[in-house]
């Protein structure tokens, strides 16, 4: 539609109209049953008049039902404004890819893009407009039900799969590109850091870290041209970010140049009035308005509130029109009101949902995704190897993770079933764990006596993850601790298969076992992507987005930490008055980008193409890599700097750049990552963001542990 009569449609709606299209609801407010949620009905205050005018219905798919109510509710409507439809496909739609946690152990942007445009392929053949993914929250705290969800502890990484997904889901023409979806960059802002690690609460962010850590994933997504943004639970500065004018109109539109529709979390406004600033849902809905939120998410303040709201004050009502324009531009940008079914097509969606290509690609990111922690030599198996699989995860489906949408967990092989047909049933051994909590297994011995290599699958379920899944007890949980242990006593090689949705604690684990695989919630091919790496059809190459801590008291945990002014040196170790603890070291267990294979890769000292730049130059970092070892591998080389002296402390190391190089048994390749000066601004006390002149350290290597033996001076006038 052209914006003029865009315009007038806007100009010739009533208030009640307008405010409609800022309400959003749930499907089952239009489905058969909709008389029985009198409550719900009630809750939203809404009517069936009030019904026909709003504006977004979340958690609907399929072709016929989207069409059906698109086409019911468009002739119900007075103006024929057809509704948006939105919903969670976080990482898949029916084809399930690992969870975000495991896509952020690829450090493959693109193998992340291309999930991304086969979940929006899905999702729009089912009718969807929106999805309210990327999640793009940073997250330093594995306490968190939702670091699932989250790519880890690095806003480099993040940002580049922020825009890895936007541009995934939105394509390049988003109006006529009818397999893409608008992209929703969640959850403006800082949700993944609550204190205590505890789902919900409060933030305590200061302004410096929120800017220069936090807030740069928003930033790529939104410039990557990101359609909508989601305000988060908690507060930012003592103020809930969904009713914060600040954090929303001075920070996210002016400052980060949003121009698109601010949708509130699920209830977010309403819970104004719990976190204690708005005395009702009046209040509240005034608060959010005045913020910018354009739609509110099932809670019922501007439903009850917002039209006597605007009735009374011309400054609501300019705001009113604000974000109903968004709206409207919105759904003119997905060109609804040329074409309001867009991508619904049943004979589309029976052939591009669950694919064949599709569950192939879901197979490769599964096996990219997967993290070899420990091999003592008994990694990869061999195919005529007698093996016994235990562990309570052995034979269970549920390795989608949380936020699954309609991942089908009946049609998900679990690891016995992708194992079994591998290495033939008369070759694989299947105990329960019971059998070995509870010593009888002496009916089993001669397997156990003739196995190779024990596999034992073992984590959390999806449960002990995602939203409202926050733990105090990272640990694996007691009885996988004590079924390790009963299996040490075979004094067989032992190999842990991890399903789980956040960093371990896995120090009680790694005395116990001879292999470690981390393989989180790898997704509808999940279990053949283990099998794969397990017997070496894959040579693992993931890389954790995020540090295991040797203990949960060290939490927040990161690699880029503050020096302190009493570094723990090699030189200080022992020594008492230094930044450090009494009982565990300052290390990761398992620092962020660490991730062996199968081969090894060996690093010749980088070379600096200059020892000094200027603001324009080009500084090129080159090194050399062999494999020394006998397989193939993939290698994801990263560069690390620090920036010797700041205005304000900066991190000891800092990730600038990453590239993965595939080497053969034996060969070399050089590889070369050029700085610029703008990849060493910061944050300045001020906010502005620069680089000073002066030394940086810098160092290439296959994890964070990397010295940073050279340096070079940055020159400025
Ligand atoms: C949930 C989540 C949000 C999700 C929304 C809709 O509470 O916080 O990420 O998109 O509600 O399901």
């Amino acid at each position: 539609m052209k914006i003029e009569a865009l315009k007038a449609l806007l100009e010739d709606m009533t208030i009640e109209e307008k405010v409609g299209q800022t309400i959003q609801l749930s499907a089952d407010f239009f489905s058969d049953q909709s008389e029985d949620i009198t409550g719900p009905m009630n809750e939203m205050a809404m009517t069936e008049k009030k019904k026909y005018q709003v504006g977004s219905v979340l958690g609907l798919s399929g072709a016929k039902e989207t069409i059906d109510l698109q086409k019911e509710f468009m002739e119900k409507n007075r103006q024929h404004i057809p509704l948006l439809f939105m919903a969670d496909i976080i990482h898949g739609d029916h084809t399930i890819f690992p969870i975000p946690l495991g896509l952020g152990a690829t450090w493959n942007p693109e193998a992340i893009k291309l999930t991304a445009e086969i979940s929006a392929k899905e999702a729009a053949a089912q009718g969807l407009h929106v999805t309210f993914s990327p999640m793009v929250d940073l997250v330093r705290d594995p306490r968190w039900g939702r670091v699932m969800e989250a790519t880890g502890e690095d806003k480099l990484l993040n940002k580049r799969y922020a825009r890895a997904f936007v541009e995934g889901y939105q394509g390049e023409d988003l109006k006529n590109d009818l397999t893409k979806l608008a992209a929703c960059v969640k959850h403006f802002a800082g949700y993944g850091a609550p204190r205590g690690g505890r789902d919900y609460n409060s933030v305590d962010l200061n302004e410096n870290t929120l800017r220069e850590h936090y807030l740069p994933a928003y930033q790529e997504g939104i410039d990557a041209g990101a359609k909508l943004v989601m305000t988060a639970f908690n507060t930012i500065d003592n103020i809930p970010a969904t009713g914060n004018k600040g954090l929303m109109r001075d920070v996210l539109r002016d400052e980060m140049g949003f121009d698109g529709v601010l949708i509130s979390d699920w209830g977010a406004i309403g819970e104004l009035v719990p976190h204690g600033v708005a005395e009702d849902n009046r209040a509240a809905a005034k608060q959010a308005i005045t913020a910018g939120v354009d739609i509110e998410m099932m809670s019922a303040a501007y439903s009850e509130h917002l039209v006597d709201l605007v009735k009374q004050d011309d400054s609501l009502a300019t705001l009113l029109n604000e974000s109903v324009w968004n709206i409207l531009r919105l759904k003119n940008d997905l060109g609804l009101f040329e074409q309001p079914y867009r991508g619904a097509d049943e004979e589309t969606e029976s052939q591009s949902v669950f694919s064949t290509d599709n569950k192939q690609a879901a197979l490769t990111v599964a096996e990219q995704s997967i993290v070899l922690l420990e091999n003592n030599g008994v990694l990869p198996l061999n195919k005529e190897d007698r093996i016994v699989l235990t562990g309570q995860r052995r034979d269970s489906n549920d390795i989608l993770g949380a936020w699954s949408w309609k991942g089908d967990l009946s049609k998900t092989e679990t690891l016995k079933e992708a194992m079994s047909k591998t290495v033939g049933s008369e070759n694989l051994s299947v105990i329960d764990d019971a059998t070995f909590l509870e010593g009888q297994y002496s009916f089993f011995m001669d397997d156990i006596r003739l196995a190779d290599t024990v596999v034992v699958a073992i984590g959390e379920s999806s449960e002990m993850s995602g939203e409202a899944a926050s733990r105090t007890n990272i640990k694996l949980p007691e009885n996988q601790l004590v079924l390790l242990r009963e299996l040490k006593k075979l004094n067989k090689k032992v190999v842990a298969v991890l399903f789980n949705g956040r960093p371990l604690d896995l120090s009680d684990v790694i005395p116990l076992v001879d292999g470690l695989v981390e393989a989180w919630f790898p997704g509808t091919m999940g279990a053949q992507a283990i099998t794969n790496v397990l017997f070496g059809k894959v040579n693992p190459s993931g890389k954790l987005p995020m540090s295991f801590p040797r203990s949960i008291g060290q939490i927040p945990l990161t690699y880029n930490e503050d020096s302190t002014g009493r570094p723990l040196t090699d030189e200080k170790r022992g020594e008492k008055y230094f930044s450090r603890y009494l009982d565990t070291e300052n290390t990761a267990l398992y620092p962020f980008g660490f991730g062996r294979s199968y081969t090894r890769f060996e690093y010749a000292g980088c070379t600096l193409s200059k020892q000094t730049m200027s603001a324009d130059d080009v500084l090129t970092v080159s090194v050399t890599i062999k494999n020394t070892g006998e397989v193939e591998g993939l290698e994801t080389v990263q560069l690390y700097i620090r920036d010797k002296v700041a205005e304000v402390v900066r991190p000891v190391k800092e990730l600038i750049d990453f590239k993965q190089v595939t080497l053969t048994a034996g060969e070399s390749k050089t590889v070369s990552f050029e700085i610029t000066e703008a990849q060493l601004r910061y944050t300045h006390a001020d906010n502005t963001v620069s680089s000073d002149a002066g030394t940086f350290l810098i160092g290439v290597g296959t994890d964070s542990r990397v010295s940073l033996s050279e340096s070079f001076v940055l020159e400025k006038e």
